[in-house]
């Protein structure tokens, strides 16, 4: 009998023994920097002369390591060889592919603040940050191997008294899993043991920003058990190996999580029917938000603030989930806009992460710090800044916090998803207003609303369209198995990560009956 779920704590960095235990694990990944890794294909390590060289993003010039890059013939091994350990996969119990997540969400449990470490200079992460996206991980694990134990207790359909009927969900087949940079370890977590504990075999695709997480993960796993050709190990350009993987007519479903442009082009290519292709593509695609903060004029302000600083500025604003924009009532607009400002001015320090005094780190890369800095100079025709607004990429690629007030509700950057640490203030005359201008985005991921009107909440809970509706707290942070994750419109194909039937995705439904 599997105990019940519940989430992994979060560590508390103010207790000293916590403290030290992370210093320590940052330098043992300090000394383990430059290392290079394989692919994993069937099991067998492949290092390849072509790499990606992953930088840490605090410090460009330190770099984390050196993977291996997967081409087109790699790319071709491997769908092989997981489309043939599919043939046995299928069939095996899904107790034995439970046990594995439970025995690898140990592992990595024993081994949490080494993880955590490894985030920190990987993807850039503060302490706390870097923390609950290990945390994450080990949710998805317990969480998927529960979920696949009920789901194999079957569904009970009706069954006419001279004959058996059976309902029974079955998997797919080979998966393509793509996955982001920004939950690096938990979403590149979540997508993959999902799709395996579903009895699907995986050609996993780490973005390359973050790939060496994946390749732990994959440790960790075959310490678990975890046979060979169940899960691959293919990173490599999105242009080459991702297209490829995605087009290939023995690709039964695609798991993509990422922006927008990226993913609508997978939607695209993975609907386009290839010859010899047995089947009709599964999409599982999340994408981006344009997350909005309702604050309603009988609303606790302080409440108001910490949730719109949190929520738009930890991790530098690069989560789907980020606040971008506040829709005020006007009768708090002013004072509100004044305590985000000197909230942010305070606590809102931004540096290199290993130092756990600094509430954010960098920003991913210079792609990402270009098009932010972009939309920035954009805000300053559209709005008025507030705080923030430059760059320092000399070392590392690090944005200040930044706010704009008065900006229109269709400018452009109320409007597009910025994936950085920029918050945008528009003005409402009314409540309703305020839920019009939320809604008026083509995303529908978060958002939160801070009243202490119940009408208004209720009014909210039916009109604000998005996946994820928070009151009185702010639009990020949801826990696996707490607030199951994933939004409407463009920010997906509606599924729910971390929830009771995100599993069904990934399988489909056969019914069985034998005249008796
Ligand atoms: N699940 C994350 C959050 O809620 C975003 O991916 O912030």
């Amino acid at each position: 009998m599997v105990v019940p779920y519940k989430h992994e704590p979060f560590t508390d960095f103010s207790v000293e023994e916590n403290r030290k235990a992370i210093e320590e694990a940052i330098a043992k990944v300090e000394s383990d920097l430059g290392k290079e890794y394989p692919l994993i294909i069937g099991g067998e390590r492949i290092m390849t002369d072509d790499k990606i060289e992953v930088v840490n993003p605090a410090n460009r010039k330190e770099v984390i390591g050196y993977v291996s890059k997967t081409n087109r013939d790699l790319a071709e091994k491997a769908h092989k060889i997981a489309d043939e350990t599919f043939e046995w996969w299928r069939k095996s119990d899904a107790s034995l592919r439970a046990d594995i997540l439970f025995r690898a969400a140990a592992i990595v449990r024993r081994r949490k603040h080494e993880f955590t470490a490894h985030l920190i200079k990987e993807g850039g992460k503060p302490w706390k940050e870097a923390d609950a996206d290990t945390a994450e991980a080990i949710d998805f694990m317990e969480y998927y191997a529960r979920q696949m134990l009920r789901i194999d207790e079957g569904v009970e359909v009706n069954s006419r008294p001279i004959e058996n009927n059976r309902f029974h969900y079955i998997p797919l087949g080979v998966g393509v899993v793509i996955s982001p940079w920004n939950f690096l370890f938990a979403i590149m977590c979540g997508t993959t043991v999902a799709s395996m504990v579903s009895g699907n075999t995986v050609l996993l695709k780490p973005a390359s920003a973050t790939p060496i997480i994946a390749y732990k993960m994959m440790e960790v796993l075959e310490e678990a058990g975890l046979p060979a050709g169940v899960i691959n190990y293919v990173p490599g350009s999105g242009k080459e190996v991702g297209d490829y993987l995605v087009d290939h007519p023995r690709t039964r479903f695609v798991s993509f999580t990422g922006s927008r442009e990226v993913g609508t082009r997978i939607f695209e290519r993975a609907a386009k029917v290839q010859d010899g292709q047995k089947w009709l593509k599964r999409t599982i695609i999340e994408m981006g938000g344009k997350d909005t903060i309702v604050v309603d004029n009988e609303s606790d302000l302080e409440l108001a603030a910490d949730a719109i600083t949190y929520s738009a500025f930890g991790f530098s604003g690069q989560k789907c989930s980020a606040c971008s924009r506040v829709v005020a009532h006007e009768d708090v607009y002013d004072e509100l806009l004044e305590r985000v400002v000197e909230k942010t001015k305070k606590e809102v320090k931004y540096g290199d992460p290993t130092d756990n005094s600094f509430y954010m780190g960098p920003v991913i890369d210079q792609g990402a710090y270009d098009k932010i800095l972009g939309y920035i100079s954009t805000g300053k025709e559209e709005g008025r800044l507030m705080h923030g607004g430059k760059g320092d990429n000399s070392k590392g690629w690090f944005i200040e916090p930044t706010i704009f007030a008065d900006v229109d509700p269709e400018a452009t950057i109320m409007q597009e998803e910025i994936f950085g640490p920029v918050v945008a203030f528009t003005k409402a005359n009314s409540f309703e207003e305020a839920i019009d201008i939320a809604n008026n985005t083509d995303y529908g991921l978060t958002g939160a609303v801070i009243t202490n009107n119940r009408q208004h909440l209720e009014q909210a809970r039916q009109d604000f369209h998005v996946g994820n509706l928070y009151f009185n707290r702010g639009c990020t942070a949801a826990i696996v198995g707490y607030h199951p994750f994933g939004g409407f419109n463009m920010s997906g194909t509606d599924s729910k990560a971390g929830g009771p039937d995100y599993l069904l995705h990934h399988m489909q439904p056969k019914t069985t009956s034998e005249m008796l």
